[in-house]
Parts: C-alpha cells; structure tokens; sequence
C-alpha cells in the first residue's frame, strides 16, 4: 500500500505518471467530461490541525469530481484533538474510509498516522514537506515553459528554508529541474535535506545552488518562487523574521535580473509588502492562480494513483 508523504519516496518515473493524469483531468474537466466513475463510492477523512482553503477545497472538490466524498475533520472536533493517540486515529478511521489527507505540525505525526493506518495517507502540508503543493507547482510549470522540459527550466525560490523551500528542492531532485535558493542565514533548509538532494539531483543531471544572494539566485531564472516569512506555528516569531527577511522582498526591480519572461509563483497565502510587492503578486508575471486551480487537478491524480 502507497501513501503520498514526501516527493522523495517516489520515482521521476511514478511522478511523471501521476502528472500526466493530472493533465488529462485537467482537460475531461475542460471539456465538460468530468467522469465520475474512477473513485466511484470511495471516501477521503480528511484531517486538520492547521487552517487552509485550497487544500481544503481542493481535495473535497476533487474527490467528489471523481464520484466519491471528503469527510473534513477539524482536529478541535475530533478526539485526536483531545489527545486519543494518532495509532488509535490511524486504526480506526482505516476501518471507515478509505484514504486519509493530514495537514498537521511535526513530519513525525504525518509518518505514525501512516504506519498504523491499513489505507493511503496524504501528506496536506506538515511543518517540514508540503508535497502535493510542488506536485501542483510542477504541472504550472510545464504549462509555462514554452515547450521546454523541465530540466531545461531554472527556479529561484528566494526566502525562508520551509516546507515549502524543501519540498522544492526535493521537486528538483526527483523530477528533474533546476533550482536556485536564497534565504537568509539561520533560516537555511536543513543541512541532511540540501545533501541528500543535492546526490539525487547530480545523477539527474541538475543543478542545486544554495546561497543568501537573492539577486545571484535569481539571475536567468524562468520561475520566480517565495513564500510566507512566518509559517503556520510560527506566530510569535513574525517581528524577527521580518527583521532577518528584510532583503528578501520580491519586488519589480528584483524580477528584472530574471529571464524577461519569467514568471512569479507563489503557494499562497502571500502577504503583499512583506515576501513580495503588491506590484509583483499581482502584476503580469504573476500565475499564483493558476498555480492554486491546479492544485485540483494534481491532487486528483494522486488520489486516483492512490484510490482506484
Ligand atoms: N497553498 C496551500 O496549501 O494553501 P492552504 O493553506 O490554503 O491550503
Ligand atoms: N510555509 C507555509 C505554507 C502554507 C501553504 C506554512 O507552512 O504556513
């Protein structure tokens, strides 16, 4: 049985395969041809210990696009709220449904839920992977780059060493693209994260840069990434952070040293006047909406990959 936890548990090749799904979703629904069939009765718990809308949205629109239901399950409604162990959790909601979404703080949450659980678990975003967002962000890019492949492309993802920054870098080094980081020191991705894709990426033959320079990362690059200074969790911390994160504005005048054509992506909630000027979020290079509809489609296909 196969879950969806971290990118790094899945082949160029399995990835691709669920991309290409993804596309196909994406046109049936286009063209109107939604089928309904593929997870016909099937039903998704889907478990929350942090806020969201398009994961949220996404995942239940999705599952019943494809014929079955999501169940939302707030963590403050729910007994794992009140303590009941996540083996418990795991055990019982496996005799129920028949996949589980978790989005939830500690990684290690997300793996004991899949260890007890006899059906898939997906990984909704936790404190240290946000897989399905970068999945999604792939599928964005292929549509953008002009008939480029992907280990044609270059992203520079300027700001905080986060789930979101790990995953992307993790993108790069199972599918294949290039990729160029900029955060500040002390907010750098974890040192096992950057070495065990930096092995990967060699044999794919991309490139991994990592540094504090967000004008030397984004030099040339297609796609322009950056997100929240402070994640979910980390509230109290917003008045520093703004403070080590003040250089690392995405602004007009930085996206100038990218590729003229490059375009801005961002895995939203974006905080305009902070990761990037209203100007650049909101202006012609920006695709955040694109990026946020094909969270849909992507995780569609990873339930079916999943599911069926
Ligand atoms: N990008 C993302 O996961 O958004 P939500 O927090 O709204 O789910
Ligand atoms: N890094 C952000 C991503 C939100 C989708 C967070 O964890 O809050």
């Amino acid at each position: 049985m196969k879950d969806f936890i971290a990118l790094r548990d899945y082949s160029q090749d399995e990835l691709r395969a669920i991309l290409d799904l993804a596309t196909v979703l994406k046109r049936e629904l286009r063209e109107g041809s939604v089928n309904h069939q593929k997870l016909k009765g099937k039903v998704l718990g889907m478990i929350f210990e942090k806020s969201s809308t398009r994961t949220r949205v996404s995942f239940e629109t999705g599952i019943f696009q494809l014929g079955g239901m999501g169940l939302f399950l707030s963590s403050a409604d729910i007994q794992m709220g009140r303590g009941e162990p996540i083996k418990d959790t795991a055990q019982v909601l496996s005799r129920y449904v028949d996949a589980i979404m978790i989005r939830t703080f500690a990684h290690s949450t997300v793996e004991e839920l899949a260890r007890h659980a006899t059906i898939p678990v997906i990984n909704g975003l936790s404190d240290l992977l946000h897989p399905c967002q970068v999945l999604s962000d792939m599928l964005t890019m292929m549509e953008y780059s002009g008939g480029k492949t992907l280990d044609q492309v270059k992203i520079a993802y300027i700001g905080d060493g986060n789930n979101m920054a790990n995953s992307l870098l993790y993108g790069a080094a199972t599918v294949g693209y290039n990729i160029a980081v900029a955060s500040p020191s002390g907010y750098t991705i974890p040192a096992d994260i950057i070495r065990d894709c930096q092995s990967r990426a060699t044999k794919l033959g991309v490139d991994i840069v990592l540094g504090d320079d967000p004008a030397a990362a984004i030099k040339d690059a297609d796609f322009v990434y950056t997100d929240v200074w402070a994640s979910m969790g980390q509230e109290s911390e917003q008045a520093k952070r703004v403070a080590a994160f003040a250089n690392y504005t995405v602004t007009a005048d930085l996206m100038k040293l990218a590729k003229p054509d490059a375009k801005f992506m961002h895995c939203l909630p974006a905080h305009r006047g902070e990761e990037v000027s209203a100007e650049v979020c909101d202006g012609p290079q920006s695709i955040i909406y694109d990026q946020a509809e094909n969270r849909l489609h992507a995780q569609k296909a990873v339930m079916v990959h999943l599911m069926a």
